[in-house]
C-alpha cells in the first residue's frame, strides 16, 4: 500500500543501545524489537513507519526537515537531545506533519534537568513511562492526525 500516511519514527543518541542500556530503566527490548512492533502496528493502523535511529544531532535535523515534504506525521523519541537541543525544536517548528513525543521512561519522575523539554512545545501531546508501549500509543493517537484508514 503505497498511498498509505508515512509516519517518521526517529529516534535519538544511545537508543541504538538498547536492551544493554540501564534495562532497569529502558526496559529489555532493542530497538530492532521495537521497530519490528512499530511496523505491525503501522500495518494495522494503514500507516507506513519509517523507522530511524542516529547519534548525530545534526543528521536528526536533515531527516525532520526531509519529512516536510516526505512523511505525514513524525513520532520522536529524541533521547538526551530533548533537554539539550534549541536545533532540533527549530527544525520541528518549520514542518507541517504533525509531531508526537515519546519517552521509555516517566523522565518526570528522574532528574530535574530531564523534566524539561526542547519538543514539547511543538508536540500534538507527549507519552513517557510506559517503555516500548509508548510508540505504540504515539502510532494509534498519531493514526487519526494523519487521516489513515486503518484495518485494510
Ligand atoms: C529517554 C529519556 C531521556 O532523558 C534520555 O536521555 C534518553 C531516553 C527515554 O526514552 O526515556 O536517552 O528519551
Amino acid at each position: 500500500m503505497a498511498d498509505r500516511p508515512g509516519v517518521l519514527v526517529l529516534n535519538g543518541p544511545n537508543l541504538n543501545m538498547l536492551g544493554v542500556r540501564e534495562p532497569d530503566i529502558y526496559g529489555s527490548e532493542t530497538l530492532d524489537d521495537i521497530e519490528a512492533a512499530c511496523t505491525a502496528e503501522g500495518e494495522a493502523l494503514g500507516l507506513a513507519v519509517d523507522f530511524r535511529q542516529s547519534n548525530d544531532e545534526g543528521e536528526l535535523v536533515t531527516w525532520i526537515q526531509e519529512a516536510h515534504e516526505n512523511h505525514a506525521g513524525i513520532v520522536i523519541n529524541a533521547g538526551a537531545f530533548t533537554h539539550t537541543s534549541v536545533a532540533l525544536l527549530d527544525a520541528l517548528s518549520l514542518v507541517e506533519p504533525p509531531v508526537i513525543e515519546v519517552h521509555l521512561s516517566n523522565i518526570f519522575a528522574r532528574e530535574e534537568f530531564r523534566h524539561h523539554s526542547y519538543i514539547s512545545p511543538v508536540a500534538a501531546g507527549v507519552i513517557c513511562g510506559f517503555g516500548a508501549k509508548g510508540y505504540i500509543l504515539a502510532l494509534q493517537a498519531m493514526a487519526p492526525l494523519v487521516n489513515a484508514n486503518g484495518g485494510g
